[in-house]
């Protein structure tokens, strides 16, 4: 099963990034850990990063078009873009909307999510080991 995983803005920075809150693992290493991790649960991974919303709105469009499911980390865009919610929401397989951090126990303007009440599953909190987790629970649940 194909799976998309999709990531925001400035998440290609992850490293680099404000390293107390995101962790110090790079997105290239996420995007190896995400590869290997559905190698060995029979799940073909193609992890995307974008700063740019078109190209994202885009990518939604194509995992609606192809049905698989999605673990998404919109970054910033989760706050507030309802062009990403909009194509989100043509998704006929599960959407994991998944963050890095724990977005309720930072700033007030993180803690709404236009994309939670379309989602499958959140996952925030968990770091980069979050993403493994969720391929996993696609690999069980998903068809
Ligand atoms: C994030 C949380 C968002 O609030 C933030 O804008 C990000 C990353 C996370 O992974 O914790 O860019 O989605």
């Amino acid at each position: 099963m194909k799976v998309f995983v999709l990531n925001g803005p400035n998440l290609g920075r992850l490293g680099k990034r404000e390293p107390d809150v995101y962790g110090s693992t790079t997105h290239e290493d996420l995007a190896e850990l995400c590869v290997k991790t559905g190698g060995e649960l029979g799940l073909d991974v193609e992890v995307r990063q974008t700063d740019h919303e078109g190209e994202l709105v885009g990518w939604l469009h194509e995992a609606a078009d192809g049905g698989f499911p999605v673990v998404l980390n919109a970054g910033a865009w989760t706050h507030y873009s309802i062009a990403v919610r909009d194509a989100a929401a043509q998704l006929t397989a599960p959407l994991i909307e998944l963050h890095i951090s724990n977005v309720h126990k930072r700033e007030e303007f993180r803690h709404h999510s236009v994309l939670s009440d379309i989602a499958t599953a959140v996952i925030a909190g968990l770091g980069v080991p979050g993403y493994p987790l969720a391929l996993r629970w696609l690999a069980e649940n998903a068809r």
